[in-house]
């Protein structure tokens, strides 16, 4: 099956003064390209991503730069992640794409970070899902999947099962579109998700293991229906 994670970089690298908890969640991939499957990885920015983009806000910067700045360590999250992996992986991290179409040649695990301002990471999983034809993409985030309001603000909100892109956008309507701020899926991500009907996962990743159970169908976060 050809699949694309996004692995939250709030679970991977949740602060700046913790090692990050990666290697279980490269086994995990290893494990499903050993099984056939033909996997693609995005990693979010996390922790190391916000504390830059504030320290850049605080001089002033554009909103743009502070966006270039949260790519630029999601992408360094990626290289880290890729070394991880080992040689499964494509041996650098794509950050256009012509690169990605060079990646694609190699085979390998393709791993990226981010790609362009007034996205998330999230967008650039939906993209790179898109780009591989994936049938399934897999958001692992530190919720355990899609609430009827954000669930770390709204103590009565309810987990679903399911939810349409057009639920989620009125849904996270109010969310914000700033550097470092996108929470679970930016519009962008919505869009792709919706036009290339691609069937999306939103999963607790705080347990690797998570992965393994929605690649093999378990029941398990929520299904964005397109
Ligand atoms: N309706 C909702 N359902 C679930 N989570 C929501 C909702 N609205 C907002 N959120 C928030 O979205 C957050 C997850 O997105 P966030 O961008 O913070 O993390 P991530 O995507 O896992 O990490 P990164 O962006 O670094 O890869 C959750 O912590 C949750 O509080
Ligand atoms: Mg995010």
């Amino acid at each position: 099956m050809k699949i694309t994670i996004k692995l939250s970089g709030h679970i991977l690298f949740p602060a700046m003064d913790t090692l990050p908890q990666i290697k279980d969640y490269a086994t995990v991939i290893r494990e499903l390209v050993k099984k056939g499957d033909h996997v693609s990885v995005v990693v979010g920015g996390g922790a190391p991503a916000r504390y830059y983009i504030q320290l850049a806000r605080r001089e002033g910067a554009d909103e743009a730069t502070c966006d270039h700045i949260g790519i630029t360590i999601a992408n360094l999250n990626a290289k880290i992640f890729s070394q991880a992996l080992g040689d499964v992986a494509c041996p650098f991290v794509p950050m256009d794409f012509d690169e990605l179409e060079k990646a694609k040649v190699s085979g390998k695990v393709i791993v990226m970070g981010g790609l362009q301002p007034g996205q998330s990471t999230n967008a650039v999983a939906c993209i790179l899902a898109e780009k591989m034809r994936s049938e399934l993409l897999i958001n692992t985030t530190t919720v355990d999947g899609v609430y009827s309001s954000d669930p770390k603000r709204d103590q009565d909100a309810r987990r679903l099962e399911t939810v349409t892109v057009g639920e989620l956008s009125k849904i996270l309507a109010s969310m914000g579109v700033k550097a470092g701020e996108y929470a679970l899926l930016d519009p962008v991500a919505l869009r792709i998700i919706q036009r290339s009907r691609i069937t999306t996962k939103i999963i607790d990743g705080r347990d690797p293991l998570n992965i393994l159970r929605a690649c093999t169908g378990e029941k398990i976060g929520t299904t964005i229906i397109s």
